[in-house]
């Protein structure tokens, strides 16, 4: 299955696909994910990237389209992905379009206020990436992974400022994307303002005709 997670930042897409991608076995490839890892690691890219995604602006078309080109390149897409945040722009979907076939784009509803204290809350994981929240969705031991260990922290671009930014950005930039792919009958929608374990089982059935038809 070829899926693209489309959403509001905090929706829920990350920790929506995570879950899904290790129940159906297909990778999660998130762009917001692959330019963290190139800002820890002090690439190029890193540092091209670095005070776009504090600001809480997009990283240029061209070359965010070209790291997917080359992450979908790799033999375990060949059956299937969840594209976890891409694309966020009218030309970067009309790009993938001219080189991946997808099943469906689904589309994670949720207010603003929702996605607010979301955003304001998590914690994220320093060496596995694990997402959490302060109150929602609390790791056992504060400040500290359930699932390795490693030290959770909170993104620099969960800060309020940012926060504002991304969510304009959004309306203005990825939001199209929604008519976008309703126009190409592509699109699903889930309701993620409830429980996470609510939002899959509202996918699940989604994703089993999904299967059938693929
Ligand atoms: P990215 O990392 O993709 O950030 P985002 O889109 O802003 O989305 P988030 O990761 O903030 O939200 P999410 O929907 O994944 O929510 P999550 O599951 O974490 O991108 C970061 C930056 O990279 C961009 O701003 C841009 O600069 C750059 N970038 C990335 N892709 C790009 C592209 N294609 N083009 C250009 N630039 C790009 O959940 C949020 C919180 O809520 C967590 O604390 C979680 O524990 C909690 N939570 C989740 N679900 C629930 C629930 N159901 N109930 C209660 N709490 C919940
Ligand atoms: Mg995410």
């Amino acid at each position: 299955m070829k899926l693209i997670f489309l959403g509001a930042p905090g929706a829920g897409k990350g920790t929506i696909a995570t879950a899904v991608s290790k129940e159906y076995g297909i990778p999660q490839v998130s762009t917001g994910d692959l330019f963290r890892e190139a800002v820890k690691n002090g690439t190029e890219l890193g540092q091209r990237v670095k005070g776009i995604m504090e600001r809480g602006e997009l990283v240029p078309d061209e070359v965010t389209v070209d790291l997917v080109r080359e992450r979908l390149s790799r033999p375990d897409t060949a059956a299937g992905y969840i594209l976890d945040g891409f694309p966020r722009t009218v030309p970067q979907a009309e790009a993938l379009a001219g080189f991946q076939r997808l099943d469906a784009a689904i589309n994670f509803k949720c207010g603003d206020e929702v996605v607010i204290s979301r955003l304001s809350g998590r914690r994220v994981c320093r060496s596995c990436g694990a997402i959490y929240h302060v109150k929602n969705i609390p790791p056992r031991r504060e400040g500290v992974c359930d699932r390795c260990g490693g030290e959770l922290y909170t993104r620099d671009d969960d800060r309020d400022e940012s926060i504002r930014n991304r969510l304009r950005v959004y309306r203005e930039q990825t939001e199209p994307l929604i008519s976008f792919y309703r126009r190409k009958s592509e699109l699903r929608e889930i309701d993620s303002a409830q429980s996470v374990e609510d939002s899959i089982r509202q996918l699940r059935p989604v994703l089993q005709a999904l299967r059938k038809r693929s």
